[in-house]
């Protein structure tokens, strides 16, 4: 099943749970479900430490689930508790677009009502920064799929877009970093938690906004659910210029 070294630590708390490979994983780490109550994750050295870090801040406030152990050697590996239900993109959740927007623009706005205060110290829009400048217009490839369901589909039009809006950027929220459908657990349309936390931390709230309208253009092929996403969240909270500036950032790899 796995064919890896596991340490001490790690046998102590898997014991004799079998072990079940969960196939939807896209980001090239390895998922397991460690009999019904765990899942542990594997991933190259180094890479997982956001993630425990992540979850081991958002759990307390019932956002995401309990991250029971994290260790890095030749791979890293992080246990977590296994949340209730499914994830957004399975077919009862997909079956409801609306209450399924309605749900994510709830609990995105609940995630970003989180105090920055002890949040672990990762600064993403310090990071969009140093990416962008660190490269020229030639430099940089533009992949309009990010961006054209937001009218963004030339890059000379993403690069003016992203130029002129990234020193506008804020750096006072807690993200999720990866706010798609996928990553978005309900049981039975109730929330239990937000998964897949190795690239949050702090910075822009329109960061998370924009992915997950991509994520739903993306998944029910369509952007008409934007709008019942975006008034659960707060439309007071939402300036479209700033996701529009995400979207060309993104289209342009950042
Ligand atoms: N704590 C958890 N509880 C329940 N299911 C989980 C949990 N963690 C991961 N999963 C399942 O495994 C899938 C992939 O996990 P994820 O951490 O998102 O990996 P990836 O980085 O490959 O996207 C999720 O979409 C979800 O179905
Ligand atoms: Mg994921």
């Amino acid at each position: 099943m796995m064919n890896m070294h596991l340490s001490e630590s790690t046998m102590n708390i898997l014991r004799n749970r079998p072990l079940f490979r969960e196939n939807l994983g896209r980001s090239g780490a390895g998922v397991w479900y460690a009999g019904d109550d765990l899942v542990i994750k594997t991933n190259a050295p180094g890479t997982l430490k956001r993630a425990y870090d992540m979850h081991s801040f958002l759990f307390p406030s019932g956002l995401s689930p309990e991250a029971l152990h994290y260790e890095s050697g030749e791979t890293d590996v992080l246990i977590l508790r296994r949340l209730e239900g499914e994830s957004a993109v399975s077919k009862t959740h997909l079956s409801d677009p609306e209450r399924l927007s309605h749900a994510l623009g709830n609990e995105a706005f609940r995630l970003h009502a989180v105090s920055a205060e002890n949040c672990p110290k990762y600064y993403l829009t310090n990071e969009w920064n140093e990416r962008f400048s660190a490269k020229s217009f030639d430099e940089l490839e533009f992949d309009p799929s990010y961006s054209s369901f937001l009218g963004i589909t030339e890059k000379d039009q993403a690069y003016e877009i992203a130029k002129n809006g990234i020193a506008h950027l804020s750096q006072d929220t807690v993200l999720h970093g990866d706010m798609c459908l996928p990553n978005f657990m309900l049981n039975d349309f109730r929330f239990t938690g937000f998964i897949d936390l190795g690239e949050g931390g702090i910075g822009d709230r329109h960061y998370d906004l924009f992915w997950a309208m991509w994520s739903m253009n993306y998944n029910l092929k369509t952007n008409k659910w934007s709008e019942a996403f975006l008034s659960a969240y707060g439309r007071e909270k939402t300036d479209m210029e700033k996701i529009r500036v995400f979207a060309s950032l993104v289209s342009l790899g950042i």
